[in-house]
């Protein structure tokens, strides 16, 4: 792939740029969590996007996505936004980074990916880390890690129209070989905890399926929440985020909120303790713990949060079948992959199992990633 785009960059630019990475992640549990302040356990995974840049003197930017093979070209002013959606991440950083008052000016850039879009691992913030880490580089702008997490997120939120939490971001940028991150969004504490089960494998199963309206849906949920923390602190001044409130909390305003905002934050409360409850089993090497509380959290987000689908769930039910340990949705859900965490000697049978399944019930195969955790944005080299 580097090398790839190092011949379009070449011959688009007829110079050498430096080059920069960031990866896609994964999320053992704690999902729809991180927007209201409760705990993610992320980790980045070895696929992401690869762009190389270089300053060009002027005050805009010429991008080349290789993987569309399109390209186009933009100013730094807010009214000079690009058309193209994948364009727009890089626009929003640059914004985002001007905000802040960093002094940037234009570039070249090619940029491809090995995320696979839509899955669920985030390869929009692996694109927004990419080019928030290598312009904080180029331009020396000694913005901290947490603050180059927060531009992509703001990218999103300001110049993409979804209103996510920070856990993408935050694993891609802060990603470790081999560690999982526990991440605390309210305090934005954070401790790594490595991460090799033996006798287990964790693997993706991509459904291959995106339902539109996601980010539209995704904002609903939020909102949902947002509702119900509005409810609670009329009698719960001290609450801040869901995070904060207990069930007991939510059954006080059942009758002052709809039905489904509080499915919506049954749910919430629920997952913010799994992830806990996940990280105290694996600190005894519990598996077969993680695996139950992940099975929990699907049918949380199936059956309360709605935010599963029917690929999804078949894909889960399978799992359970074939003595699965662990399976669930993963990410913001509407399509995607559900994450696995498979016992070495049910794989094989697991995985041909729901092959075989999936195709005759959906008419193709879903799509197989054996999960690599990795390091977090780097530059590859100048
Ligand atoms: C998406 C968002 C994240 C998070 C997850 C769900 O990936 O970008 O902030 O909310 O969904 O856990």
């Amino acid at each position: 792939m580097e090398q790839k785009i190092n011949a379009k960059f070449e011959a688009l630019y007829h110079t050498r740029g430096s080059v920069y990475a960031s990866p896609g992640r994964i999320n053992l549990i704690g999902e729809h969590t991180d927007y209201n302040g409760g705990f993610v356990f992320p980790g980045a995974v070895d696929k992401g996007i690869i762009a190389e840049i270089r300053p060009n003197g002027t005050d805009r930017v010429r991008a080349h996505a290789l993987d569309l093979d399109e390209s186009t070209e933009f100013g730094l002013r807010e009214e000079d936004a690009p058309k193209e959606s994948w364009a727009r991440y890089i626009f929003g950083v640059c914004r985002e980074i001007i905000k802040r008052g960093g002094k940037i000016g234009g570039f070249d850039t090619v940029f491809a990916g090995n995320v696979p879009l839509g899955a669920g691992m985030s390869s929009s913030a692996a694109l927004e880390s990419t080019f928030a880490f290598a312009l904080n580089d180029l331009w020396k702008l000694d913005i901290d890690k947490f603050e180059l997490a927060k531009i992509g997120q703001a990218t999103e939120h300001n110049y993409c129209g979804v209103m996510c939490g920070i856990m993408d971001q935050f694993a891609s940028v802060f990603g470790k070989a081999g560690s999982l991150i526990r991440l605390d969004c309210r305090s934005m504490e954070y401790k790594y905890f490595p991460f090799n089960p033996k006798g287990y494998k964790l693997v993706l199963l991509d459904s291959v399926v995106k339902h539109e309206l996601a980010s539209s849906a995704y904002n609903k949920r939020r909102e949902s929440c947002e509702r119900v923390v509005k409810a609670i602190r009329k009698h719960h001044a001290e609450i801040e985020f869901l995070r904060d409130a207990s069930m007991e909390m939510l059954r006080e305003v059942k009758d002052e909120v709809s039905a489904e905002d509080y499915m919506r934050a049954e749910y919430v409360i629920g997952e913010v303790q799994r992830v806990l409850d996940v990280c105290e089993a694996l600190e005894r090497g519990d598996y077969e713990t993680v695996g139950e509380k992940m099975y929990e959290t699907h049918h949380g987000m199936s059956k309360l949060y709605e935010v599963s689908c029917e690929e999804l769930d078949f894909l889960n039910d399978i799992a359970r079948k074939c003595g699965v340990t662990g399976s669930r949705v993963m990410g913001g859900g509407f399509g995607g992959c559900t994450i696995n965490l498979v016992k070495d000697e049910r794989y094989d049978n697991f995985v041909k199992t729901a092959f075989e399944e999936y195709k005759a019930r959906f008419g193709h195969e879903p799509r197989l990633y054996n999960v690599v955790i990795s390091d977090g944005s780097r530059k590859l080299h100048d």
